[in-house]
């Protein structure tokens, strides 16, 4: 039997700076290898759970284990190596002047050969419908187009896990289904995900297990 991985966490006790408890003694074990969607009202703390489990926020009290290890005991940088975040906001993300440079600054960064480089922005332009914008400025682009780049973005890096703040967002018919078949081929390889969003009909089609917070707490967890 192969080894599971898991993100868990442990009696997470989180507050902004205003004080109101966000999560008081959350505990969750969320398996690596498939696709969880985490479901909620606005303002039922979605994002800010992704970002506790990134480490981009850090508890009050309670731990976040990725593979056994305390969260708090990484970088950023060794979680962002190992988790995939796309941000609810996708402009988050840019910082380059064109598509194209931002598709393949992780990979340039991390010394990866020009002809490589070029061949993996290549691939995801295509499969994104972005190869007729790879010189605009990102954060000129539509709202989904915004998305697409922002998850091209993300999986240049062959993460091992993803955590998607709603990918669907701004998304078209044709670009979601896209988007579904690509996730699909990724879970096939082993890579999971939690997927946030408010949709409903994208979560039926990709997830394995449905949680749905309100208020901090679990109110409905069930495998699909
Ligand atoms: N930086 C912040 N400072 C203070 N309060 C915040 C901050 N960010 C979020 N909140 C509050 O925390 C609560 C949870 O916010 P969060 O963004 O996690 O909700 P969400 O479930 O992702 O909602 P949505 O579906 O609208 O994206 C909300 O009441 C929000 O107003
Ligand atoms: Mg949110």
């Amino acid at each position: 039997m192969t080894y599971l991985d898991f993100i868990e966490i442990k009696n997470l006790h989180f507050e902004y700076v205003n004080g109101r408890p966000i999560f008081n003694n959350l505990s969750l074990r969320i398996r690596m290898d498939e696709v969880t969607a985490l479901l909620g009202s606005n303002g039922s703390g979605k994002t800010t759970l992704g970002k506790l489990i990134m480490g981009i926020l850090r508890p009050i009290r309670g731990q976040v284990l990725i593979s056994n290890r305390d969260n708090s005991k990484m970088t950023l940088a060794e979680i962002g190596s190992k988790i995939g975040y796309l941000f609810q906001n996708p402009e988050k993300h840019f910082f380059c002047n064109t598509v194209e440079e931002e598709l393949g600054f992780a990979l340039k960064f991390n010394g990866c050969e020009e002809a490589f480089i070029k061949n993996r922005v290549e691939g995801l332009l295509k499969e994104f419908h972005l190869e007729g914008l790879r010189e605009s400025f990102p954060l000129l682009l539509s709202q989904g187009e915004k998305r697409r780049l922002a998850i091209a973005t993300i999986l240049i890096n062959e993460p091992e896990y993803m955590i998607l703040d709603e990918p669907t967002n701004g998304l078209d018919f044709e670009r979601k289904r896209i988007l579904v078949g690509v996730l699909r081929e990724l879970t096939e390889k082993g890579v999971g995900m939690t997927i946030i969003s408010h949709d409903h009909s994208f979560i039926e089609e990709i997830a394995h297990r449905k949680i749905e917070i309100h208020r901090g707490e679990i109110i409905y967890d069930q495998r699909i």
